[in-house]
């Protein structure tokens, strides 16, 4: 079964690395908007044009369902989605909810786009809870990530900074509104205080993936996940492609910058780079619907292998 994954950028590759633990025998897509990151900063009719481009082009290349892995195009577009494809879109919300019925004794101190924080969408939510909900918007954190820029002095002075401004020592936990906010768990569990715990919204939302697909998607099982060992490996990445392999070909586009260098190209799939994952999971990567040459999918290889050590912080 052919399930996509959708980001304004690598954020979203967050989901996907709990997807490829949690699941097997799995075609994923994986689509990063490369071209028109970031979103947190544009209109919401911008939005929803992008992710209702982005959602066509992977429907057209067979989804069966879609993730958006975006807190904020789930929060400006969601509705279009659903209304103009038939497949069914889970979105991605802010865990608020969960932070508040886990640490609701104390604050909780939401931190996402701009677009998230000002939409309706978190105020119906955030309106619900008892617990009192702080929120921050973090704009540059998605430039630092965009920027593959995840723990170094401006990221700590930029972060120390923002979440000074407010009372850390009363706060119960820290929701991550925003997928590109999970390469910096690290340096986030370093500022806070130990008791504060650190919460996403990717287990909820893959929940929901695996209960709208029924049957359709397996669950990895035991002897599966202890394969997790040569998962990410970048040194022995397998991009020979799949079914669609085409050899040497290579697709570039007009200005397509990634199309410039040769290396690794015989190594690149031209009709979707495609890799193989234990769990017998397979994952297409596009950014904004062109297929990543060698280099773009060594790099993805390492930012999956970052999030897979960001995973044990909480
Ligand atoms: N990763 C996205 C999110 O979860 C948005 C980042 C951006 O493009 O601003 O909200």
């Amino acid at each position: 079964m052919k399930i996509a994954f959708f980001d304004s950028g690598i954020g979203g590759l967050s989901v996907l690395a709990e997807a490829l633990q949690r699941f097997s025998g799995a075609e994923f897509l994986y689509f990063a908007d490369e071209d028109h990151v970031p979103y947190g900063t544009k209109s919401r009719t911008e939005i929803v044009r992008l992710s209702l481009d982005a959602v066509g082009f992977l429907v057209a290349r067979g989804a069966e369902a879609i993730v958006v892995a975006c807190n904020t195009a789930t929060s400006a577009a969601i509705s279009e989605l659903r209304g103009a494809f038939s497949v069914p879109v889970i979105g991605m919300e802010p865990a608020v909810k969960l932070a508040a019925d886990s640490f609701g004794a104390r604050p909780t101190l939401l931190i996402a786009t701009p677009l998230t924080i000002a939409g309706e969408k978190l105020a119906r939510l955030v309106g619900r809870l008892e617990c009192e909900t702080w929120s921050l918007p973090l704009p540059r954190l998605v430039e630092f990530a965009q920027d593959l820029e995840f723990d170094s002095p401006a990221v700590r002075a930029y972060l120390q900074g923002e979440l000074g401004k407010f009372e850390l020592a009363r706060l119960g936990s820290l929701v991550l509104g925003c997928t590109h906010f999970n390469y910096f768990k690290d340096v986030l569990r370093e500022i806070l205080p130990p008791h504060v715990r650190i919460i996403d919204g990717i287990g909820g939302t893959l929940n929901r993936l695996a209960s709208e697909l029924g049957g359709g998607l397996k669950l990895a099982r035991g002897e599966d996940l202890l394969s997790r060992k040569v998962k990410f490996n970048v040194d022995g990445l397998d991009v020979s492609g799949g079914q669609n392999a085409r050899g040497k070909s290579r697709q570039c586009e007009g200005s397509d910058e990634s199309c410039g260098g040769e290396q690794g190209a015989e190594e690149y799939d031209g009709d979707g780079g495609k890799i193989y994952y234990p769990n017998d999971n397979s994952v297409e990567y596009f950014y904004s619907g062109r297929a990543l040459d060698a280099e773009q999918l060594r790099k993805v290889e390492i930012f999956l292998k970052r999030l897979d050590a960001m995973r044990e912080i909480d």
